[in-house]
């Protein structure tokens, strides 16, 4: 579904991305792992042409679809091509109901049978957004506020979603919630690229896994794989290495 080739980017001298490669395909699960300050938002706002000085190559292999290559297209048009970029921080519209903001999430689809079957299929699996489906997003807690973020992102019906730390700052309950929500994702076809810090929830869920390091791939396997290696468990598990 995703072929990111050679991706490069720089903030002034700052090279904060150095030539990475890594693959998504369709239906996958993918984590990119990494401390803070490695490169991993970089690379998500990269992916979502939110920073047009990025180079490299970033192919889009829709099933049924031409491919596209994204660094050709500006940020806008990615919505179109299936791509959706759930940030860091969350980003719901604050001063628009719960509702708005899923409707907004859907304002490129024509088929307005769809957006109301999307809505109700949503709002039925997260009855925690039905209940406030009428609030402000604004006074919704950390967490209904990530669900919406992710629910909206859904709206757009994506072949690709990109997500940057899901979990930040979130009680354990509302991370497993939230987590539900992306494997039913996952299993409904989405591919997925899941940005974390938190490796140990992220190698659980993930198939496999990219390791960043400075802005470069230091390591990569199966997420099962990943979670015996040593030199994991030693820098991102916070385990002890007798
Ligand atoms: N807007 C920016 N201007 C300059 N440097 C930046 C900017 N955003 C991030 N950086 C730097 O790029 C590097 C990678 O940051 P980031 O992608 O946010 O890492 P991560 O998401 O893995 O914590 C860091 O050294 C950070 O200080
Ligand atoms: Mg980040």
């Amino acid at each position: 579904m995703l072929e990111v080739r050679d991706l490069r980017l720089q903030y002034g001298g700052i090279q904060a991305v150095k030539g990475i490669s890594f693959d998504v395909a369709q239906g996958e699960l993918v984590a990119l792992i990494g401390a803070n300050g490695a490169g991993k938002t970089s690379t998500l706002k990269a992916l979502a042409r939110m920073l047009p000085q990025a180079t490299g190559k970033v192919c889009l292999n829709p099933a049924n679809q031409p491919a596209v290559d994204l660094m050709q297209l500006p940020a806008h048009e990615l919505i179109a091509q299936g791509v959706a970029l759930v940030p860091e921080g969350r980003g719901v519209f604050s001063r628009q109901t719960v509702l708005e903001n899923l409707q907004l999430g859907a304002f490129r689809v024509k088929d307005r049978q769809l957006v109301q079957q999307r809505l109700e299929d949503l709002l039925e699996r997260l009855p925690r957004l039905k209940e406030r489906a009428s609030q402000l997003a604004g006074t919704l807690s950390g967490g209904e506020q990530q669900m919406l973020a992710i629910a909206r992102a859904l709206m757009s019906g994506p072949q690709l979603m990109l997500l940057d730390e899901p979990s930040m700052g979130l009680a354990p309950i509302m991370v497993d919630r939230i987590f539900e929500l992306i494997t039913s994702a996952r299993d409904s076809g989405v591919s997925i690229l899941l940005v974390e810090q938190n490796a140990r929830l992220a190698l659980k869920v993930s198939r496999r896994a990219y390791v960043l390091e400075s802005g470069r791939i230091t390591l990569t396997g199966n997420s099962t794989d990943l979670l015996q290696d040593d030199r994991v468990r030693a820098a991102y598990l916070g385990e002890v290495i007798p």
